[in-house]
């Protein structure tokens, strides 16, 4: 269930987009903020706030890849699988993050504490390879830098 606070900001979204479905990304990214994923009884009640049918928001949710409809750990990773980070050294960054958290892609480790995710292009192209953990982005990642990077999250 989302808090007043979460719908108050939705419905303010709502009030500076031209329609309904335009507003509905944002919607769900700022439903997702609570638990970091989108449940089906969040996705409802994002549909009653747009006047959109459930199935029209979850249309939206599955097309954007950042919105999660399952659940997934505190802190979440997207590892950067597109050319230039797969060039320089996705496939050993993959290797390095997958042993040292002991899960594969998708997976959640097994103190709730990471999610792994692939994903298309973080626009760091120049930098590569790139992952981003929550909103922060890491580029020209080492793999021996990732247990540094990962001591950051709890
Ligand atoms: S290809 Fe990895 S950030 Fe663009």
């Amino acid at each position: 269930m989302l808090t007043t606070e979460t719908k108050n900001e939705i419905l303010a979204e709502l009030a500076h987009s031209e329609t309904n479905r335009m507003a509905c990304i944002e919607a769900l990214k700022i439903a997702q903020r609570e638990h970091g994923w989108v449940s089906d009884e969040d996705l409802c009640e994002v549909a009653r706030l747009l006047d959109l049918t459930p199935d029209e928001v979850d249309g939206v949710a599955t097309f954007y890849n950042l919105i999660r409809r399952r659940p997934v750990g505190r802190n979440v990773i997207l590892l950067c699988a597109s050319v230039s980070c797969w060039v320089m050294g996705y496939v050993q960054l993959r290797a390095r993050l997958l042993q040292v958290l002991g899960v594969e892609l998708g997976q959640t480790t097994e103190d709730g504490r990471f999610t792994v995710l692939e994903n298309q292009c973080l626009g760091a192209c120049d930098h590569a390879p790139a992952l981003m953990i929550n909103d922060d982005l890491y580029h020209d990642v080492d793999p021996e830098q990732l247990g540094d990077i990962l001591a950051k999250y709890a």
